[in-house]
């Protein structure tokens, strides 16, 4: 896409006229003032719960609230390793490439595997999981999103091209990894010969349920009917019912799309609407799918796109259980699934479509749970609604009708994206986890980041103007929103918003006060600009500061969990941030401490806590994608789950 960026001259008479700044000057106060944090204005109902939050309340009820922040700050660093405060110690669950399976062979460094060993082992980049526990077993979920192809094929020469055979290896590194855990004298460990062990990886059945299933849209040559597709790649973020399933949320399926028929370079881009704003294009991300497997070349099979963007549900508990996509909760980008049950039984999951300028989501099912039902069907006949936010600190739900939206059930369920834009979403600064408050009705969401914001607009053509709850231009660093809805109803029409966090670099931009970019030598990157250097909410200091937060977690004391996945490069607008990171945040009091930094371009995601509270379980991802870290064991660099435990044998949250 042409880049339509204006210069910054013409910023002030493009988006930021002098009443509207101030305007936005004044949502940013009132957002994060003091007020915010104390409740003001704000609405928190009683009654509403999130899944399995009766005994996560009576747990947080025994425990005191002199308990919170019960450990010292560790300060940023680009060290190699996780670090810790004073008290507290880790080890490795399970690593990229262990086996599942006691006659599956060890991983290879050497050879980082084979086709049949990766399918049979952890896979690759682990990102959202769940813990479940049912008749005293123990049972994680994992979401194994993507590959590092340079660390998973080893180096490659110039102009060398993969083998079929790590193209397929590739296949089996992506989607879910299942397997019981078990507590010996040494901690958790993996239970290798456990029958609920297995991989769903591309090559994995699953039915399609909701209004999309069977629609034209959706059948190929391999499934005239429309009804089952082959696996699930590039799961994200998670979620969990209370029925005891997993959400295994679909985000980048785009990228592994490819055309054979190339299109010449100064050839029209005759894609469809569709195609474009899903990033649906003639060339994949490298990954070379189409050449193993034709139906990821668009040319030959035109609706296989459609079959991926949705939030798959699986049993963990039957390893022979095929996965279902649920296509009523929308097709986009989706980070996670956050499902609370609402006070009247209904079903409400909300969902962030990450890519710059897409929308957040709710989803409130028709029909009704109760303790101890079953619900898959409840994720296929309800409303889809999207977000739309006034600078007043409220917002309301716009349901996604065919009357709202001129288009039928199915065509939503499937064009989710092209459906909001008509119906004035707004647009967002990439929205990350959505994270329930287990004690009162209310959400958080991440906002990781935004370089588009006041430049151009979203892939659909709607304005990335600045607005409430994406205040800043060229948004570097992101910020935490919240919001509770009217009345503590989940399924209300209208909310009220504030911001918890706005994440920045306080430090640099005090230096920088007063400096202007004419005294700066011209930025390559507008990110780089002295006026997108931002100091971030009061609650942002020297000693916590952290850019773009993705993963967002409740503990059992109701502590938001901040984990992030942004720049790492200590420089420039990120001096002072060091490596990814996790934060602790009083939704309170808005007090953020920093608890632990991961290792060198890694990520940090996922977060668990085990029964007894004692292990929290923290997923490292991709450290080295840039060729940087040994993590874990000084070679080559593996993702995989950590678990954190106090010295002192106490619970970790
Ligand atoms: Fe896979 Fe939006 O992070
Ligand atoms: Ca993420
Ligand atoms: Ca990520």
């Amino acid at each position: 896409m042409q880049d339509i960026r204006p210069s910054f001259d013409d910023y002030d008479e493009i988006n930021s006229p002098r009443a509207e700044q101030t305007d936005i000057d004044r949502v940013i106060e009132t957002a994060i003032s003091r007020r915010g944090f104390l409740g003001g204005a704000m609405s928190f109902g009683l009654g509403s719960f999130l899944v399995g939050s009766t005994a996560l309340n009576r747990r947080a009820a025994a425990q005191t609230q002199g308990a919170r922040f019960d450990f010292a700050a560790v300060e940023a660093t680009t060290a190699d390793t996780v670090t810790l405060p004073e008290g507290y110690e880790w080890k490795m669950l399970v690593k990229w490439g262990d086996p599942l399976h006691p006659d599956a062979p060890e991983f290879d460094p050497e050879t980082r595997g084979t086709v049949e060993s990766q399918a049979r082992a952890f896979g690759d980049n682990n990102d959202g999981m769940a813990l479940f526990t049912r008749d005293g077993r123990h049972v994680f979920a994992i979401n194994n999103e993507y590959t590092n192809l340079d660390i998973l094929w080893g180096e490659m020469a110039e102009g060398e091209a993969p083998t079929d055979e790590q193209i397929r290896k590739s296949m089996m590194a992506h989607g879910l990894s299942v397997f019981e855990i078990v507590e010996g004298a040494d901690g958790w460990e993996v239970k290798r010969d456990s029958d609920l062990n297995r991989r769903v990886t591309t090559d994995t059945e699953m039915d399609i349920a909701g209004p999309a299933a069977g629609h034209d849209l959706l059948r190929t040559s391999a499934d005239p009917e429309g009804m089952m597709s082959l696996g699930t790649w590039n799961n994200c973020g998670n979620g969990r019912t209370p029925w005891g399933t997993y959400l295994a949320c679909e985000e980048n399926f785009n990228g592994y799309y490819s055309s054979s028929e190339e299109r010449a370079e100064d050839a029209e881009d005759t894609r469809s609407e569709a195609f474009r704003r899903y990033g649906i294009n003639y060339s994949d991300w490298g990954y070379g799918w189409a050449r193993v497997d034709p139906r990821f070349d668009i040319s030959a099979e035109p609706n296989e796109p459609n079959r991926n963007g949705y939030v798959v549900e699986l049993d963990p508990f039957d390893p022979e259980a095929r996965p279902v996509k649920r296509t009523a909760l929308g097709r986009f980008k989706h980070e996670n699934a956050e499902l609370v049950i609402n006070d009247d039984g209904r079903v409400v999951v909300y969902m962030g479509d990450d890519e710059r300028g897409e929308f957040l989501y709710r989803y409130v099912s028709e029909g009704t749970w109760a303790e101890g039902q079953d619900g898959g069907d409840l994720l296929d006949k309800g409303q889809l609604y999207v977000a739309v936010f006034d600078p007043e600190m409220t917002g309301k739900w716009v349901a996604l009708t065919p009357d709202a939206t001129g288009m039928s059930a199915p065509e939503i369920a499937i064009h989710t994206r092209i459906a909001a834009s008509r119906v004035g979403a707004t647009t967002m600064d990439r929205p990350e986890w959505v994270a329930a408050n287990p004690s009162k009705p209310e959400l958080y969401v991440a906002l990781t980041n935004n370089k588009n914001r006041g430049v151009k607009p979203n892939e659909g053509g709607d304005n990335q103007d600045v607005n409430g709850p994406n205040p800043r231009e060229v948004n570097n660093y992101g910020q935490i929103l919240r919001w509770t809805p009217d009345n503590g109803d989940h399924t209300a029409d209208g909310f009220e918003w504030r911001l918890f966090a706005l994440a920045g670099n306080p430090v640099l931009a005090e230096a920088l006060e007063g400096v202007t970019d004419a005294e700066m030598a011209e930025p390559a990157d507008p990110g780089l600009a002295v006026e997108n250097v931002y100091p971030g909410s009061e609650n942002v200091t020297a000693g916590n500061m952290f850019n773009s937060p993705d993963c967002l977690a409740f503990d059992t004391r109701g502590m938001l969990w901040i984990l992030t996945d942004g720049n790492y490069s200590d420089e420039g607008p990120f001096e002072g941030m060091g490596n990814n990171q996790m934060l602790a945040g009083d939704t309170e009091t808005g007090e953020i401490r920093r608890f632990m930094v991961g290792p060198r371009e890694c990520e940090l995601t996922g977060m668990q806590l085990s029964p007894d509270g004692k292990t929290m379980f923290v997923g490292v991802q991709h450290p080295g994608e840039d060729g940087n870290s040994n993590f874990p064991d000084g070679g080559l660099p593996r993702s995989g789950v950590v678990m954190i435990t106090r010295t002192d044998g106490g619970v970790m949250g």
